[in-house]
């Protein structure tokens, strides 16, 4: 969407993988859908490097609004979790320097049944602004899937004509995808993100599967992606319980080469040390928001692995080696044995990022680099082409 948003992919906060819709709050105080939840998590976004590190949006998902419009038809938080109401939150989240997100859906109710926007596209948007929301993730639950197009299109019309600069993240073609294949053309149009396949959960198997999808797609919808608008796999869910912490490597690694949207949902409160230094690391974080924004693909499959590589600005590039056999201990590759891998062409320069940081040196297509990879873990890098005369910078001209 050419809004003058999401120029590279939008990195923030988003509660739902890990607190979905739980409302308990005399119960689980600490963990419920409230404002005391965002206030929190943009206490520690700043306090702890978060927002240095880039991640800036703050971003509620289902279950904040009260089950009924008010007087005036408008959506109305819930008034026992969000005592302050949402202008009020929102304040809080950019006195800190942050941005904040909201949720709302296409449809007649959100996927867990609260009020939907269906009627009400303009009056949402209007609030959503007054409100001084940043961010509107619009899901598609409760929508006839032929109406999803009209409706994601006159949500996008009304959020830019209340004139607040407002990233639009869509579902649109995660729910058109079951009928038909979606118009990526008018989604990229339309939305500054969109999500294209199932939930992630807190699983290896949820993170694979997502992988593998956007792998056996990536012909339909890489051509989508670009500033302004990104194909979204769904959020990082690092730093919960789930996945070991060279999956999580895997899934860090491989959203940077997707150039996706990085949303993490965690508890940034709690989270362990190693986990933080993976989210925070930048030279992942630089990978993913290369301002060229072309999408990585996977390249090769082999034998229980896969190479993706995504290219980066000024001629350089990065390569993924995901090690997806999950039986017995970290496997050889010598890359110069790697089907499809001919970057070192003539010279380069390699620079590992993970597992972690190693100056790899020069290599060529000759050079027998091993790498080492874990199960289920993957091995990062950056490559520099090296020209002939081995001078990495075009020489004066007299
Ligand atoms: C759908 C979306 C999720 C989340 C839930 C909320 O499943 O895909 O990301 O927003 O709805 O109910
Ligand atoms: C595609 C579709 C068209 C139209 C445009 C909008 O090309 O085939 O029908 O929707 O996108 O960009």
């Amino acid at each position: 969407l050419d809004n003058g948003l999401a120029l590279t992919p939008t990195m923030g906060w988003l509660h739902w993988e890990r607190f979905m819709c739980n409302v308990d709050c005399a119960g689980d105080p600490d963990n419920c859908i409230s404002e005391r939840l965002y206030m929190q998590m943009a206490d520690v976004m700043v306090k702890e490097g978060w927002k240095d590190a880039g991640y800036q949006y703050v971003c509620i998902d289902d279950c904040w609004p009260a089950p009924q419009r008010d007087a005036q038809g408008r959506l109305q938080a819930d008034p026992k979790r969000f005592p302050g109401g949402m202008k009020k939150l929102s304040d809080y989240v950019h006195s800190k320097g942050l941005k904040f997100g909201i949720y709302a859906d296409v449809g007649k109710s959100t996927c867990a049944g609260y009020p939907g926007s269906l009627g009400f596209y303009e009056t949402d948007a209007q609030t959503f602004a007054d409100w001084g929301v940043d961010l509107l993730k619009f899901d598609g639950c409760f929508m006839d899937w032929t109406l999803l197009g009209e409706g994601y299109m006159n949500m996008s019309k009304a959020l830019n004509k209340t004139g607040r600069s407002i990233v639009y993240s869509c579902e649109w073609p995660l729910y058109e995808w079951p009928f038909h294949q979606p118009n990526y053309t008018a989604i990229r149009e339309t939305c500054n993100h969109w999500r294209n396949y199932a939930d992630v959960y807190d699983s290896w198997s949820s993170v694979k599967s997502i992988v593998d999808w956007t792998a056996s797609h990536q012909n339909i919808i890489i051509p989508a992606a670009g500033p302004g608008g990104w194909n979204d796999p769904d959020m990082l869910v690092i730093g919960n319980f789930g996945l070991s912490h060279d999956q999580q490597e895997s899934q860090m690694a491989l959203w940077a080469i997707m150039a996706a949207p990085l949303f993490m949902s965690n508890d940034l409160r709690d989270i362990c040390p190693r986990s933080k230094e993976l989210l925070q690391n930048r030279h992942i974080i630089e990978i993913n928001q290369d301002p060229l924004g072309k999408q990585g693909s996977c390249t090769a499959k082999g034998n229980s692995f896969h190479i993706w590589e995504r290219p980066l600005s000024n001629n350089r590039q990065a390569v993924a080696v995901l090690n997806l056999q999950e039986i017995g201990g970290p496997r050889q590759f010598a890359i110069n044995t790697i089907p499809g891998w001919r970057i070192c062409n003539p010279k380069c320069e390699v620079i590992q990022i993970l597992p972690r940081y190693k100056d790899l040196s020069v290599q060529t297509l000759q050079s027998q680099l091993v790498l080492s990879v874990n199960p289920s873990g993957t091995t990062l890098l950056t490559i520099t082409p090296i020209s002939k005369d081995h001078t990495r910078f075009p020489r004066l001209q007299w």
